[in-house]
């Protein structure tokens, strides 16, 4: 349980060499009018200690003689626990998360100089918590001022949220395992969903049982604010109200994953509500089927970030001007960003302990990154037709049949050294299996 933690911090420390690295945890659940919110780890401070509670700072000190890793927590008090839960103690924190040395937290700034005093370059990512990045800026300052008497001291600071986003780019064993899981109850719930959506049944119906399924599986809960749009709503990207009853005739847009062990699952399908795809309906799911599935073929090891992306938005826009929505030559359309009209998204992300999860896309030269194996990045092409359209000069006013439409399919996708495996292909998306 410790190794992956203690792997990743020894990752960390030689990519810092004679530095120091702070990482802060998550600040205290937020307090509305005195109601504590969930709490949600800092996903650095979790990568790299597995450590779940506020108020926590991780201290990495390669060159340190006696403590490399060193933690700062919250001393255990009964009477604090008996409001908002257990705390794991200076003590037990030493041995159960492996640190060097563990400090109560009110002790950061007498300790903190001795680990900084020798490093020759201060790692830390200026996050919301201004105090402690007022504080981390003044040890700092207080060690520059000093450095000409001791001849030693961090000359300048990094920021160690880059660090993290290239190791947390590619996913361990741990890691995959944790996705997996996250990733089957997601599919049990979208199965369920389609098994259970009905004209006349609202959507909010669908999110109770999908949230459901989540939480009774084991996973935290929604990893994002699901969305389970029907009909003219799907047309909205980040429609959260979940309010309407359903009609026959409905596509049903659900965008919806769970957290299992802060790994999130992100899974997107749009199915007819009553059972069959209108003609319309129909014409656009395959495009945007065929769209996905060259974007998926696209996530290759090696293969430049862009160009899954290009494949999506390429398909896309030749069935768009195939359909009559847009006009003109394809390279052009997509040079000019027409195909925004319809298709206004990305293709994808990484995906890991964020959502949206770290990695850097482009290199200084503003080339793409290759797809590296062990990267897990979500493919999610879609097409929205506004019920309120209104084409840019140049485009064709389109037929009311495509108003109002919204379809969107999104898997997760692990790129290994055969190619591209869909994790989530337990959830099908099959024009028949949409209409079964
Ligand atoms: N559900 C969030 C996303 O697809 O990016
Ligand atoms: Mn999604
Ligand atoms: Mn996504």
């Amino acid at each position: 349980m410790l190794l992956p933690y203690a792997n990743r911090r020894q990752r960390v420390m030689d990519l810092i060499g004679s530095g120091t690295a702070i990482f802060a945890s998550a600040p205290t659940a937020v307090m509305h009018n005195d109601v504590e919110h969930l709490f949600r780890q800092d996903s650095n401070f979790y990568y790299l200690t597995g450590f779940n509670e506020p108020q926590a700072v991780a201290v990495l000190a390669p060159h340190h003689e006696e403590h490399q890793f060193v933690l700062f927590v919250r001393p255990k008090d009964q009477e604090k626990e008996t409001w908002s839960g257990y705390r794991v103690g200076v003590e037990q924190a030493k041995e159960q998360y492996g640190a060097d040395e563990v400090y109560p937290i009110a002790e950061l700034d007498e300790h903190l100089p001795k680990y900084l005093e020798k490093a020759d370059r201060l790692y830390y990512h200026f996050g919301h918590d201004q105090a402690l990045n007022n504080r981390v800026l003044r040890h700092w300052q207080t060690l520059l001022a000093t450095y000409h008497k001791r001849g030693t001291g961090p000359v300048a600071i990094e920021d160690a949220g880059l660090l993290m986003q290239t190791l947390r780019r590619v996913k361990s064993p741990e890691e995959l395992e944790l996705l997996r899981r996250a990733i089957a109850i997601a599919a049990k719930a979208h199965n369920q969903a389609r098994a259970i959506a009905a004209p006349g049944r609202y959507e909010y119906e669908i999110q109770a049982e999908m949230e459901h399924i989540f939480r009774k599986e084991g996973a935290l809960g929604p990893a994002y604010p699901s969305i389970v749009a029907s009909g003219e709503n799907a047309c909205i990207l980040h429609y959260v109200e979940n309010n309407r009853q359903m009609q026959a005739g409905d596509l049903l847009l659900i965008d919806a994953g769970c957290a299992y062990d802060y790994y999130n699952a992100d899974i997107t399908r749009t199915f007819p509500v009553g059972g069959k795809f209108t003609a319309e309906q129909r014409i656009l799911y395959e495009l945007v089927l065929e769209a996905q599935l060259k974007a998926i073929e696209a996530v290759q090891p090696g293969a430049p970030f862009n160009q899954f992306h290009d494949a999506a938005t390429r398909t896309l826009t030749e069935g768009m001007v195939d359909l009559g929505l847009l006009q003109g030559d394809v390279d052009t359309l997509i040079e000019e960003k027409k195909h925004k009209a319809f298709f206004m998204h990305g293709t994808g992300h990484f995906l890991g302990l964020d959502v949206h999860d770290a990695g850097v896309l482009r290199n200084p030269d503003k080339t793409w990154q290759p797809f590296a194996l062990g990267n897990v990045v979500t493919v999610e092409p879609g097409i929205y037709i506004s019920p309120s359209y209104e084409p840019e000069e140049g485009q064709p006013q389109i037929e009311d049949r495509w108003r109002g439409l919204g379809i969107r399919i999104e898997d997760d996708v692990l790129v290994t050294e055969t190619g591209p495996e869909v994790l989530t292909a337990a959830v099908p998306k099959t024009v028949a299996a949409m209409e079964a």
